[in-house]
């Protein structure tokens, strides 16, 4: 009896121990797994990027011509903004069919094309997916306002009377006067966090999770590798809780992740979730089973703050606080997108500071929290300080997205309405309309004079300048890539030794790096404790390397400097 206790224990312990180490195995095996984890984003909006058929708009075809470009850059994902059709009063983000492809971009036959096209080159493409609402035009709405017994009614949330809320919790102030309006048609109230023209979109009824799952299984089946989901705070939104503080269902979050990543294993969800770290968990899920990515939001509003004041300490704040997330989650880090920059989240008096240095004109705010500006206009096109930020954007933790023409420092055209201002036409060459579109009118007009004027500044002038932004941003990129270790690593925030300096160091699989950044417009020393390490080796520049003096590494940073070290080891 005794000897069979004991091979019973003998056999319980083997097992037990080969499943721990089968586990740690899995952790890291699962965490170089997700191709997201250490991406480089490209943000565009096919529209906008080049025109091939010269109707002056962009479309597929033109996009599939300069895949090339985006090859040479160096970039892993495209992000489109929405190409479906739609009446485009919110430039696509007001879908009225999630099964197409929005006939001035060109035919789903372009679209697939695209998609080979880019497969073949490696890159990957994540698209919108906007599903909290839809335009008013979809025929589901349609449908839903035509009568109270319709379809469709309970596709929509509908209220017999005006809710007491009906003027709270607006996302566009200013803009937007209610998230009540009246239909009528059936003489009912019906919810739209944003504009009037989009309303919201039950989930509590399963038809709409059904078609959403529909909608996910469609675009996964046309090969894409994930979404950008739009507006995830609202669409959690349980109806009817109140417009203020509505009750959330990340439930949700946890069913979507799981039907898509049934459809497709390595999908990568990135969320659009501007919320305070504590909500993070809740967002990304306890064991990492919400969704995949978010937009750090949170760090984004700090650094701008950092980069406006030269004060680093909310934002070294905000990373610490961002820190704490699951092991197979990520964050997306950026530093302009599509929209204002939504400073929400600071104090009025931090707001108003980054008002002051980066938007001070009222014309340059929007929706009482923003900035509709692009970075380079921003910086008064600094190159040390567009530097800056953009090698921060790289090593930052997490996966950096880039906008279109970014990497060449275009401007905005404050003319233009509400968020048109940054997303204007790509800027190729110095031909007529940057090169954009061979028409006479571009849809949107190309931005033509001053310094951010198509005529100097385009991709064809900068690809064949070394000291350009673009080649700049090309070799940053490279650079990012031979240091998986910010993606995928473990990250300590260094003293310093001065507040002017951000320094970071990753570490992943006994490799390390070591970033250090200068806030200060004049050059600044860094002293950071070397432990066991006797050399640091420049990555960028082989002059500098570094070596340990009495257990310090002694650092020179010009103004805005900034320097990226592998630690003892040159060549990972
Ligand atoms: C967030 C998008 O980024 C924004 O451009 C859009 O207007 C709203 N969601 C509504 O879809």
């Amino acid at each position: 009896m005794k000897k069979i206790n004991l091979y019973l224990t003998l056999i319980f312990l083997l097992f037990s121990g080969f499943l721990s180490a089968q586990n740690k195995v899995a952790t890291v095996e699962v965490k170089e797994n997700f191709w997201f984890k250490n991406s480089v984003i490209y943000n565009l909006e096919v529209g906008v990027f080049k025109d091939s058929d010269g109707d002056g708009r962009g479309d597929f075809n033109g996009l599939t011509q300069k895949l090339d470009y985006l090859k040479s850059l160096g970039i892993d994902a495209i992000w489109l903004a929405p190409f479906q059709p739609s009446p485009g009063m919110d430039d696509g983000y007001d879908v009225a069919d999630f099964y197409g492809v929005d006939p001035k971009f060109g035919t789903v036959g372009d679209f697939s094309e695209f998609m080979y096209q880019a497969q073949k080159r490696g890159i990957r493409v994540i698209i919108d997916l906007v599903i909290n609402h839809t335009s008013d035009q979809h025929p589901w709405f349609q449908n839903s306002r035509s009568a109270k017994d319709s379809k469709y009614r309970d596709w929509y949330v509908w209220s017999k009377e005006r809710p007491k809320d009906w003027n709270v919790g607006m996302v566009f102030p200013g803009v937007q006067n209610e998230v009540w309006s009246l239909d009528a048609k059936t003489n009912e109230y019906y919810y739209h966090r944003f504009y009037k023209f989009q309303p919201d979109l039950n989930f509590s009824n399963p038809k709409v999770m059904q078609e959403s799952q529909r909608i996910i299984g469609y675009w996964l089946n046309q090969g894409i590798s994930g979404f950008r989901l739009d507006a995830v705070p609202f669409i959690i939104e349980v109806p009817k809780t109140g417009s203020e503080k509505p009750k959330l269902d990340f439930d949700f979050l946890m069913d979507i992740r799981q039907y898509a990543q049934s459809r497709k294993a390595d999908v990568a969800i990135l969320g659009e979730a501007n919320v305070m770290p504590e909500e993070n968990q809740n967002y990304f899920g306890k064991r990492g089973d919400g969704i995949q990515m978010m937009f750090n939001f949170y760090a984004n509003q700090h650094l701008f703050y950092a980069l406006a004041t030269g004060d680093l300490k909310p934002f070294v704040k905000a990373i610490q606080d961002t820190k704490e997330i699951p092991n197979a989650s990520q964050w997306a880090h950026f530093l302009r997108n599509h929209d204002e920059i939504d400073l929400g989240r600071l104090t009025e008096k931090q707001r108003n500071e980054v008002y002051k240095k980066f938007g001070p004109d009222t014309t340059m705010q929007l929706y009482q929290r923003g900035i509709r500006r692009r970075l380079a206009p921003m910086l008064s096109n600094n190159r040390k300080h567009l530097e800056l930020a953009y090698s921060l954007l790289f090593s930052l933790p997490g996966a950096p997205v880039i906008r279109y023409g970014e990497e060449l420092g275009m401007g905005d055209d404050l003319s233009l309405k509400e968020r048109l201002s940054v997303r204007t036409p790509m800027q190729w060459t110095s031909d007529k309309n940057a090169g954009f579109t061979s028409a006479d009118t571009a849809f949107r007009p190309v931005i033509n004079k001053g310094e951010y004027g198509y005529q100097n500044l385009n991709v064809a002038k900068q690809f064949r300048d070394p000291a350009s932004l673009l080649s700049w941003t090309t070799k940053l990129i490279k650079l990012r890539k031979t240091c998986p270790e910010i993606g995928l690593g473990d990250y300590t925030l260094l003293d310093s030794g001065s507040p002017d300096i951000l320094a970071i160091r990753y570490d992943y699989e006994g490799q390390s790096v070591i970033v250090v950044h200068n806030f200060n417009t004049q050059p600044r020393q860094a002293s950071i404790a070397s432990e066991k390490s006797n050399t640091l080796y420049n990555l960028i520049n082989e002059n500098q390397d570094l070596k340990s003096d009495n257990g310090k590494f002694k650092i020179s940073l010009e103004g805005y400097g900034y320097k990226w070290y592998r630690v003892d080891h040159i060549i990972r």
